[in-house]
């Protein structure tokens, strides 16, 4: 196959920054994406719909005229989230669910949630209004090895949350393992799964791969290879609970090229063609459409995009690095090649 013709995707997990990062970064989802959940983890976080409201703007305005791109807006949840916000952001119509990072979990995530029990009120009031709950899913116990935080998250928190609430729409988001895999197939209705491109491309011998590389350094960290595979037959399964979303979190270099590097791998730049070479690998091309540009929005209950992106199997190299601001941001796959590529608009 040489060329393949998509319903436009959309990405339902993304952190974009905000200010002249933002801007150097947009462009490449809002080719691609028609839609993108952007995640609340500024400094200081996204908390309420009046920030949302104010983030959202600042995106638009940063979108070349024409563009047809709709960010859709998440609100980080923390210890004092009223449930009242609840009701502001079911109101807004731009606020697509609320974002639990458990407290020091990952990126900015410091002022996340210290158990989601305390947020039992904000979480039945989500549930009444039909709001999603995204989920950072791994613990932040030092004593629970990096390796097995998701899993533990899942049996001290997640399990019982999906009981506790059984009308509430939870995105499992980011999954990296085949326990998560299993979870999710197991589950109740309402319970969805997000995957990033890396997750379906490396495991995590590609921390370590010659020397230490922490441009493959994200959270969750890349699991084992059984994980991987795990992963991959979930995403290309055509199961409507798993859909794409990149995670693509774009950190200067120097804050990843460092003594204590910052988690985040940024795949924007090719943010439909990564996936496209997972499910080549797997043989599963023709579940690509699912995955990418139908599960995600039937699960969110927002119509499907109606035009279509292709992509044609064509040698290209990413650039090595590529300008953040005023700074340099090296992508995923920097320097190395991609089998396929997003044709221009309107050709093809
Ligand atoms: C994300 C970031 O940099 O904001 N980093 C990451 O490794 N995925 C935060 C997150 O989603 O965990
Ligand atoms: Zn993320």
């Amino acid at each position: 196959m040489n060329a393949l013709t998509l319903l436009r995707p959309d990405d339902w997990h993304l952190h974009l920054r905000d200010g002249e990062a933002m801007r150097s970064v947009l462009g490449f989802t809002a080719a691609r994406f028609g839609r993108a959940v952007v995640m609340p983890n500024l400094k200081p976080p996204v908390t309420t719909t009046d920030q949302a409201r104010a983030y959202r703007e600042r995106i638009l305005a940063a979108l070349p005229p024409g563009c047809g791109f709709e960010p859709l807006m998440t609100l980080y949840l923390t210890d004092n989230t009223p449930p009242a916000e609840v009701d502001r952001a079911a109101a807004s119509g731009f606020v697509c669910g609320f974002k639990l990072y458990p407290a020091g979990a990952t990126t900015h995530s410091d002022a996340g949630v210290t158990d989601p029990r305390r947020c039992d009120a904000v979480l039945e009031r989500m549930a009444e209004l039909g709001v999603v709950l995204q989920v950072h899913g791994e613990v932040t116990d030092p004593a629970v090895d990096v390796f097995d935080r998701e899993l533990a998250f899942i049996e001290r928190h997640l399990s019982g949350l999906v009981a506790r609430f059984p009308t509430l729409k939870v995105v499992f988001e980011h999954i990296t393992t085949r326990h998560a895999v299993d979870f999710v197939r197991g589950s109740r209705a309402g319970v969805a799964a997000t995957l990033t491109p890396q997750h379906l491309l490396l495991n995590r011998n590609a921390l370590f791969e010659g020397g230490l590389r922490p441009h493959h350094y994200c959270l969750p960290v890349l699991k084992r290879e059984r994980d991987r595979e795990a992963l991959l037959g979930a995403a290309t399964s055509g199961d409507p609970r798993f859909f794409l979303g990149t995670d693509s979190a774009p950190h200067e270099r120097g804050s990843k090229e460092a003594a204590c590097g910052c988690a985040g791998i940024f795949s924007a730049p090719a943010g439909i063609e990564f996936y496209a070479e997972a499910f080549e690998e797997a043989g599963a091309l023709h579940q690509l459409e699912g995955f990418a540009s139908l599960h995600g929005a039937d699960f969110y209950g927002l119509p499907r995009n109606r035009d279509r992106i292709t992509l044609v199997r064509e040698d290209w190299t990413m650039p090595a690095t590529l300008p953040l601001a005023d700074g340099s941001i090296v992508p995923f796959r920097a320097g190395g090649l991609l089998r396929w590529r997003l044709a221009p608009a309107g050709a093809a």
